[in-house]
């Protein structure tokens, strides 16, 4: 066996293979389902708006034109641009739009957190995406750009950035149904989802770049 047969990574890809001749066994007993939406009752909120009036280019012009920008002009970061994030909102998880992305399940493992910097009537703070009442939940307010910063291995494109989706899982969403299987779908579903973003921000004319280098806190 080569070393890197014994490692981690190689040995879950190994393990969560299905074949067309074996059942897919484990032994992982039976694995309750959290709530399929996640809130924070408490949390002070912010009604996102749910039509946008941009007109978009061409999708192939769309898909041509994305790249990953790591430095951004001041004019992408006003109030004119916040409705936009009911466009890019559209193509967040479990909303019921034509650009929705392919969903796992449909169990909607991934859920979105912002952490806003410097946008317009939006006060500084991390914020949880409210998918079942289309609001942002304020968590925390203050600028965290230097915390991310930090937690990115210190890549300024965060510290630049106005705006930070951040996407997280809940994992026991997806193994309730795709038991150890389904941390590969909430990858693939954490992808998809990214994508959407880049290719919703690319229309709108402003920049972003995947960050997919950071540390986890303790
Ligand atoms: C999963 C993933 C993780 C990435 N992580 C980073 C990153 O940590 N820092 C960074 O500057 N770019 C990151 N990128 C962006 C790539 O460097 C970029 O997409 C690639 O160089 C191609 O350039 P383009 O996006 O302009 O076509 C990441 C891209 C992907 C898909």
């Amino acid at each position: 066996m080569k070393s890197y047969q014994k490692g981690i990574g190689y040995r879950y890809l190994l393990k969560t293979k299905y074949y067309p001749d074996r059942p897919f066994i484990d032994d992982l007993g039976r694995i309750e389902s959290p709530p399929l939406y996640k809130v924070y009752p408490e949390a002070p909120r912010i009604a996102l708006p749910k039509q946008f009036d941009f007109t978009l280019p061409e999708f192939t012009s769309i898909i041509a034109s994305r790249r990953s920008h790591r430095h951004f002009k001041p004019a992408s970061l006003l109030c004119q641009n916040w409705p936009s994030c009911s466009g890019r909102a559209k193509v967040l998880p479990r909303l019921k739009v034509t650009a929705l992305p392919p969903r796992l399940g449909p169990l909607y493992p991934v859920e979105t957190y912002l952490s806003v910097h410097r946008v317009q009537d939006v006060p500084a703070g991390i914020y949880h995406f409210n998918v079942r009442d289309f609001c942002l939940e304020r968590l925390v307010k203050g600028d965290f750009a230097p915390v991310l910063g930090a937690m990115a291995l210190g890549q300024s494109v965060i510290k630049r950035a106005a705006v930070v989706f951040i996407w997280t899982a809940v994992i026991l969403r997806s193994m309730a149904k795709y038991r150890n299987r389904a941390i590969r779908y909430i990858f693939l579903d954490a992808g998809h989802i990214c994508q959407n973003l880049l290719l919703a921000v690319t229309a709108l004319n402003l920049g972003a770049c995947p960050v997919g280098a950071f540390l986890t806190k303790k």
